[in-house]
């Protein structure tokens, strides 16, 4: 098993978190259980100071993690949130696509605020969200939502996916193309890149250009990716070798999972979803680490459910008590600033969650929105078509004709930010996280009840 490092509580108000140990393996992941922007950000940053590395395996510039620390608000894209600890390693893994522009900026803001940012290591055998795959991600949005939509109902996501438009999409498409990809690797070998970019250009404004997309000049791109790969050098590493060398020392890596389970391209809520592995089950193929190093898995949870972008949201409150709720919890898109769509917590979605990322811990974020409500109300199983179902099933069509079947919780009227462990929370708040864990049959580990770093319940 290695060493088990120990989880120190980073409360800054002294307390030291009680049976909090062990907390972390030799393998640890922090994954979302539901479509994403849990507060798995948060998460990470209260483990990372145990591990040597935090690590990101799926998905790119789609992804917004915000941490706030000692009043300051982050919001990470693409930089793994363990940046904020000095002398980890933040690495981004073979598995994510990388758009160097962004992790450019988000490097040079995080050292403008004083973060040091020289433990980035990006694998190079990741893949390079080129400017065409964006212009190719918007365009796809609008032509299909002009054809009618995405599922194969009337009406049904007919704004298109409801994508970030960050090229993700696009970008993973040429990853399994193959001909037409850039990896990271390929930035620094510029005649190569030059020869491999008339190629591509060559197809991109053939197929792309017959839709409405500017032209691609290969020349100007190379020149383009040619500086991002200049900046980016000392960074580039084999990812694979380094994770598994730190693991050979007994060194302990956390990994950290983007977007969430329900948009998993293979087991999510398909076809609104993103376009990679986001479970558990993508941290193989996206870092070269075999499943079978992870030990423990932090499922991360918001209180009640929240989703950006189209696609079925069975619980959804499209009324006041949604209203609510967003402003509460600030529920606008770090990435894109969209308004989350938002409704009542899903356990039977969040069940489905757990057992596929083999989750050991829940971690409950965001517990103080509730506050205020008279009566909460949890969904425990669907109806569907007369029958009730208390299995998740991640198929659109499906949820869309589910009726959620609730059970109804008693509310808590006061605040509870300022609470430091489980005790000093309000029986009704104690009773709904006792609800979450028998239902979903993992016990809490972590309870959130406010963005600082300090406003968190280790149980
Ligand atoms: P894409 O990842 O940009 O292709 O978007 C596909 C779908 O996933 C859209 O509905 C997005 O809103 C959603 N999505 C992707 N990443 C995240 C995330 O980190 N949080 C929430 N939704 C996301």
């Amino acid at each position: 098993m290695g060493n088990r490092p120990t989880i120190q509580s980073t409360l800054p108000t002294g307390k030291q978190a009680t049976s909090v140990s062990p907390l972390a393996g030799r393998c640890t992941a922090v994954v979302g259980l539901q479509w994403g922007d849990e507060g798995k950000g948060k998460v990470v940053d209260l483990l990372a100071p145990a591990f040597e590395a935090v690590v990101r395996y799926n998905g790119g510039a789609n992804a917004g993690h915000s941490v706030v620390v000692k009043g300051e608000r982050y919001a990470l894209h693409l930089i793994p949130s363990g940046i904020l600890y000095p002398g980890k390693l933040a690495v981004i893994g073979n598995g994510v696509v990388v758009d160097p522009e962004v992790l450019l900026k988000e490097a040079d803001g995080l050292r403008s605020r004083g973060v040091d940012v020289s433990g980035l290591v990006i694998s190079d055998r990741a893949h390079v969200v080129m400017p065409y795959h964006k212009a190719e991600d918007e365009v796809r949005e609008r032509l299909i939502s002009e054809s009618g939509g995405v599922g194969a109902r009337e009406g049904d996501g007919k704004g298109g996916i409801g994508t970030t438009k960050r090229g993700i999409g696009p970008c993973y498409a040429d990853k399994a193309q193959r001909a037409t990809a850039v990896r990271v690797g390929d930035l620094a070998n510029v005649e190569a890149l030059r020869t491999k970019l008339r190629r591509i250009c060559a197809f991109k404004n053939a197929t792309l250009g017959a839709v409405g997309c500017r032209a691609f000049d290969p020349e100007e791109l190379t020149i383009w990716a040619a500086q991002m790969g200049e900046r980016l050098r000392t960074s580039i590493r084999d990812t694979t070798m380094l994770l598994h060398d730190l693991l050979e020392t007994g060194k302990p890596v956390l990994f950290e999972g983007a977007n969430a389970a329900l948009l998993d391209v293979d087991h999510g809520t398909y076809p609104f979803v993103t376009s990679s592995s986001t479970t558990v089950l993508g941290i193989p193929a996206g870092t070269g680490v075999p499943g079978s190093r992870i030990d423990r898995v932090y499922g991360v949870v918001k209180a009640y459910s929240t989703r950006v972008g189209n696609g079925p949201l069975p619980t959804e409150q499209i009324n006041p008590i949604g209203n609510r709720i967003r402003e509460r919890g600030r529920e606008f898109g770090t990435t894109t600033g969209r308004p989350r769509r938002v409704g009542w917590l899903d356990l039977v979605a969040v069940r489905y969650s757990a057992m596929l990322n083999g989750v050991t811990d829940l971690a409950v974020m965001l517990l103080d929105v509730l506050a205020g409500f008279d009566e909460l109300h949890v969904c425990t199983a669907y109806r569907h078509k007369g029958v009730l179902i208390e299995r998740f099933v991640p198929d659109s069509e499906f949820l869309y004709e589910a009726q959620p079947v609730y059970t109804t919780m008693p509310g808590f009227s006061q605040e509870i930010t300022a609470a430091t462990s489980r005790a000093d929370l309000p029986a009704a708040a104690r009773a709904y996280l006792d609800l979450i864990e028998k239902v979903v049959g993992v016990p809490i580990s972590i309870v959130s009840v406010g963005p600082d770093r300090a406003q968190t319940i280790l149980a």
